[in-house]
This record gives structure tokens, C-alpha cells and sequence, in this order.
């Protein structure tokens, strides 16, 4: 085998993710262990919780990525981790398990940056050149961004209190969506679109986020409330328990979505305009990623779809399974770090997870 292969390994939220690959991009072998269900469960992620599940899945899901390859250790070139942003227990998890196995196999050791990552899966799929846009919106992510290179980012934006994805879920469950018939094998957000395909978006109209900060930065809190007001004074009216509201959840899931997908939109108009008129796209195919659990929203993506056809850019949103955590973005950064040279370390040489780190 002449390709140079490498081993990357995600930890840093609630998925436990490897994968191994070639230089190419393509994957050889991957495994992926959720922890989502149970999650959902305790309405929301509990660290400790998290930390524990990565402990138990991580050898055996980089085993079954290994064995799924069928490679041996001794063939990686390299093994890439995800050291930030994150929370800190999870990273942690992936950080221990892979230093240890970088100093037992003597292989190098290429850190890696989550966002970045997300933000560089869609060149793994095609060959999207620097610099582009690119819109991460997940649970725990809501950034605008412009890729110019590997490890170079100009952030443009990003959220100043929650993810869209993280004020869904909290909506959902404050709605106890996870007892509707329909919605309880979905995320918060998958739950939202669906009940808001026989809803009115007009029903409710929640005031837009940041209508007098012209800069690209995203907020959801304030809409949150919001949305949550609505719903006690429905409950009230209608004199029911709370979390037991019936009549307008389809109304009030579609009023927020509309909502979240115009600020989304708006945001991200705002940050094609202020590139295009300096100059920080190409003139020939001018793109913009969409990436994150968030982004495989249709209604979302419909309304970026007008803002990128009235700008002239080129949209792209990976399939969903490569717009939130695994390990096959975790080890395509790692392969173009490689093929570059960058920020590749010798099993040697420790270091520390990072779980604020900025863009
Ligand atoms: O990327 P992801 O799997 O994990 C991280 O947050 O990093 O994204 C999960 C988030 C959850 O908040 C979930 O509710 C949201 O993405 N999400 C959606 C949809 N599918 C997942 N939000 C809106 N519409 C969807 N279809
Ligand atoms: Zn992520």
C-alpha cells in the first residue's frame, strides 16, 4: 500500500467517532458510536455522562475503524485527534486514548481543530478551492467563517449566547416533543421541521434577532424566550400542564424555524456582501458551505438558497452524515494536514485539549 493512511478520532461532544483513510480522501474503514439517545433522555448533555460513554466506546469503536480497514497500527502514517474546541471531559477522553496509542505504535501525532474540520469535510467530497464561505450551525456551533486555507480563517461571526440547534432542542423540549407520537426517536431540531411542515409561519411572529447590530454575529437566546413566553401564555389560555400543549405546537415550531432560518440567512447575506466587496472571493465559482447538524434543516437551506442565488454564489451542503461529528472529519483534516506539512507532531511531544478555543 504507497498511500500514507491515518487514523482520525473525534471526542469532542457526544459522538465517539474513527475512521481511517488515505490520502486520497477515501475512508477505509469508520465506526461511530452516538450517545445522542441517551442524551435525550436526561434532556440534554450531562459532562460526566459524556465522558463515562466516551471512556467505554473509544477502544472498541477505533478497533472495529481499524479492523473494518483492515490495517495494522503499524501502517498509519499518522493519527489525528480532535483537541478543541469542546467540552473538556470528552476531549480529554480522545486526547488520553490517543497519546497513548501514538507513543505505543511511535507514530506522529496531528491535533486537530473540530471547526476547522467541519469547516474542510465538504473538500474531502469535491474539489472546492480557498478561499470560500463557510456557515457551521449545529447544536453547539453557529459561526460564519471564510476558509483561505488549511489553517487559515478569517471568523466573521458567530453566536453571542446558544446554537440554533441548542435552542431547538431546549424548545422541544420544553413542548415534551419526545412524547409526541411522530418526534421521539428525533433531535430537538429534526422534531421542529417536521411539526413545522403542517404549521403557519406566520402564526406567531417572534421578533428577528439583532435587528439593530449590523454585523454578522448570531444570537438565539432572546428567540428562545420568546418562543417559551408563547408557550406558557398558550398553556394559560388554554388551561392546561405545562409541556402538554397541543393545539399550535405545529405553529410554533414553524414560527421559529422561519425565524431561526431568517436570522441565519440575514447573517450570513451580510457576510457574503462584506466579502464580496472587498474582494475575498474568487470571481469564478464564489462559494458558500453549509455544514453542522443544523444544516440539514430543508427550510434552512431553502432560505440560504435565496441568498446565495441573489448573490451569485455556488451553495453546498455536504450530506448529512458528514455535517455533524464522526471521525471521517476528523481524519480528512488530518490527511490535508499531512499532504501540507502542518502542525504534525512527533509521539514525543505532549500536549494539552483546548475547550474554548476560537476559530
Ligand atoms: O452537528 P450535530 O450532530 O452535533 C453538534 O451539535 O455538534 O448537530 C446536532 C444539532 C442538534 O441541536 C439538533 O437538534 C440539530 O443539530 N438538528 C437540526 C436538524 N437535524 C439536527 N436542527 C434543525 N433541523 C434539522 N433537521
Ligand atoms: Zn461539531
Amino acid at each position: 500500500m504507497s498511500s500514507r493512511l491515518v487514523l482520525g478520532i473525534e471526542t469532542s461532544c457526544d459522538e465517539t467517532g474513527a475512521a481511517v483513510m488515505d490520502e486520497t480522501g477515501v475512508i477505509l474503514g469508520e465506526s461511530l458510536h452516538s450517545q445522542k439517545e441517551v442524551h435525550l433522555k436526561t434532556g440534554g448533555i450531562i459532562p460526566t455522562i459524556a465522558q463515562q460513554l466516551h471512556r467505554e466506546n473509544i477502544g472498541r469503536v477505533v478497533q472495529e475503524a481499524m479492523e473494518r480497514s483492515s490495517i495494522f497500527p503499524s501502517q498509519l502514517s499518522a493519527v489525528a485527534t480532535t483537541v478543541k474546541p469542546g467540552l473538556a471531559l470528552s476531549l480529554g477522553i480522545g486526547l488520553e486514548f490517543s497519546l497513548s496509542f501514538v507513543k505505543k505504535h511511535q507514530k506522529p501525532f496531528i491535533p486537530i481543530h473540530h471547526m476547522e474540520a467541519h469547516a474542510l469535510t465538504v473538500r474531502m467530497l469535491q474539489p472546492v478551492l480557498f478561499p470560500f464561505l463557510v456557515l457551521l450551525v449545529s447544536g453547539g456551533h453557529s459561526l460564519l467563517a471564510l476558509a483561505r486555507g488549511i489553517d487559515d480563517f478569517l471568523l466573521l461571526g458567530q453566536t453571542l449566547d446558544e446554537a440554533p440547534g441548542d435552542s431547538m432542542d431546549k424548545v422541544a423540549r420544553r413542548l415534551s416533543l419526545i412524547k409526541h407520537p411522530r418526534c421521539s426517536t428525533l433531535s430537538g431540531g429534526q422534531a421542529i421541521e417536521l411539526l413545522a411542515q403542517d404549521g403557519d409561519r406566520l402564526k406567531f411572529p417572534f421578533r428577528p434577532p439583532m435587528g439593530a447590530h449590523y454585523d454578522c454575529n448570531f444570537s438565539f437566546a432572546g428567540l428562545r424566550n420568546q418562543v417559551t413566553m408563547t408557550i406558557q401564555k398558550k398553556e394559560r389560555e388554554e388551561g392546561v400542564e405545562p409541556g402538554t400543549l397541543l393545539s399550535c405546537v405545529n405553529d410554533i415550531a414553524a414560527s421559529m424555524q422561519h425565524t431561526v432560518a431568517s436570522h441565519i440567512a440575514k447573517r450570513t447575506h451580510r457576510a457574503v456582501l462584506f466579502c464580496k466587496d472587498r474582494g475575498l472571493l474568487p470571481s469564478v465559482n464564489p462559494t458558500l458551505v453549509v455544514s453542522g447538524g443544523v444544516a440539514s434543516n430543508q427550510y434552512i437551506r431553502k432560505t440560504l438558497k435565496i441568498v446565495t442565488d441573489a448573490t451569485g454564489l455556488h451553495l453546498l451542503c455536504p450530506p448529512s452524515k458528514f455535517c455533524t461529528d464522526n471521525g471521517v472529519m476528523i481524519a480528512w483534516n488530518g490527511v490535508e494536514r499531512l499532504r501540507e506539512g502542518k502542525g504534525i507532531l512527533p509521539y514525543t511531544e505532549s500536549i494539552n485539549y483546548d475547550p474554548k478555543a476560537p476559530l
